[in-house]
């Protein structure tokens, strides 16, 4: 199974202009404080809350979160794939804030399923053109010196099924197939120095210990360069989901070769034989070509709040815009808000100085008037690229591909608050 399972409904987009109807449909309070003066008997009352004593400190060893938060969880859209041992979910994004994505909602991604896999039962094998072919137990891992990086994991597939318009309706489902994690692993420049890779070695092909084992080729020089073997996420042991005990990751590539419950690194002569040995996504052209080797993830942005699963509740007056901006190509420069469709921007700011490879929380606080809007959100990336509008990637990539759809989103704000994915003439 691969990502090609992520197929369209039937090219029937839910969306395919903006629909400018009842828009005024609400009822904004147009001026409204953030904040009120009246007597509030949950202030001025003692609450049955404070009328006895909570829990104590044995009642949750591992702790989740409270129940009212139940619905800040990972999503799955049935109609994706055929089965879920080979489907996506998503990441709340549209719930979540700050950068870091806890495990237990961080989207997943698995063609064959995700295995259990214990640290004693855990072996990586280095072969192929090294001085030295070597095998690797969990604790002989944890011999090498160890870095910490934040870095987020994009799906190629993301958002790929917005490629023949606005089709799903929430921030989660356009653009949740990411995350954004704190990892601990060995470099594998370490390892692979270990076992000593001969000069005519220029690639590596690297598996996982699941059914599926996702195969994929990474040329030298980026093994060599920021590649770590991880054993932690947010600071834990990877979850099942995500590789338990060890993964790969491979800072802003796409998704696919970041392997899970890693197995095998295979090093191997060139290119060419790398090709042959591997699978890998393409992005098939309007003229019958394909682009691949399509690794780095291009600069991409989305407002997560408001969105369709997050629209205004407060009516007119202080409102706190903020999003996810983020590129495989370098650290995020600068982000720019469109209140009106791309016609006017404004800059953002960035929650934190951008790092390199990892999500970067952006806000832009307005006085709403509470009249219909066009949200939109642009990254730029150290590198100087703009993140594209839909119809300027469309004009070049057609409607045919899945992957590496990095186009603006548009989020249409109603007078009531409602928030719906819509795409603008061009
Ligand atoms: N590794 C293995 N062994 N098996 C898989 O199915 N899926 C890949 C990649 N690594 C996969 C894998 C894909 S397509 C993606 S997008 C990422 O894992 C998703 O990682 P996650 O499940 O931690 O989000
Ligand atoms: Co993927």
């Amino acid at each position: 199974m691969s990502d090609d399972d992520l197929r369209q409904e039937g090219g029937t987009s839910r969306r395919d202009f903006l629909r400018t109807a009842g828009l005024a449909a609400g009822g904004a309070v147009v001026g409204a404080a953030a904040g009120a003066q009246e007597a509030d008997p949950l202030i001025t009352e003692v609450q049955e809350w404070a009328s006895a004593t909570g829990e104590g400190v044995d009642a949750t060893p591992y702790g989740m979160p409270i129940r009212f938060e139940s619905d800040v969880v990972r999503r799955t859209v049935s109609w994706l794939t055929a089965d879920p041992i080979s489907s996506i979910n998503f990441t709340p994004i549209h719930a979540l804030d700050g950068t870091i994505t806890p495990q237990g909602c961080a989207f997943e991604r698995h063609h064959s399923g995700a295995i259990e896999l214990s640290k004693d039962n855990y072996r990586l094998m280095i072969t192929g053109l090294v001085d030295r072919p070597l095998v690797f137990t969990f604790d002989d891992l944890m011999r090498f010196p160890r870095e910490n990086h934040v870095y987020f994991c994009e799906c190629a597939a993301n958002s790929g099924m917005e490629w023949a318009g606005a089709q799903l309706n929430g921030a989660q489902f356009t653009h949740g197939m990411i995350h954004n994690m704190e990892y601990s692993g060995v470099p594998l420049r370490i390892l692979l120095e270990e076992a000593g890779v001969k000069p005519e070695g220029q690639w590596i092909f690297v598996e996982g210990a699941d059914a599926s084992s996702n195969g994929r080729s990474i040329p030298m020089e980026k093994a060599m360069d920021d590649v770590l073997v991880a054993f932690t996420a947010n600071g834990e042991a990877l979850r099942k989901e995500h590789g338990y005990p060890v993964r790969l990751v491979v800072p802003g590539w796409e998704g696919n070769m970041w392997v899970k419950w890693l197995r095998r690194i295979g090093v191997t002569h060139s290119a060419v034989e790398a090709r042959e040995e591997t699978s890998k996504y393409t992005d098939l052209m309007p003229d019958g070509r394909a682009r691949k080797w399509t690794w780095a993830m291009d600069a991409k942005s989305v407002i997560t709040s408001p969105s369709p699963q997050m629209p205004i509740r407060h009516g007119a007056g202080p409102l706190v815009l903020t999003g996810l901006a983020w590129s495989g190509r370098g650290a995020i420069e600068r982000v720019d808000v469109s209140l009106d469709g791309g016609v006017n921007w404004q800059t953002a700011r960035l929650a934190a100085p951008a790092q390199k490879f990892a999500l970067t929380r952006f806000y832009l606080d307005i006085e709403w008037d509470g009249r219909p809007m066009l949200l939109q959100s642009r990254a730029i990336d150290e590198t100087g690229y703009v993140q594209p509008t839909k119809h300027q990637l469309r004009a070049i990539r057609g409607l045919n591909s899945v992957y590496h759809n990095n186009g603006i989103q548009t989020w249409a704000v109603y007078e009531n608050g409602a928030v719906e994915n819509v795409e603008l003439d061009a």
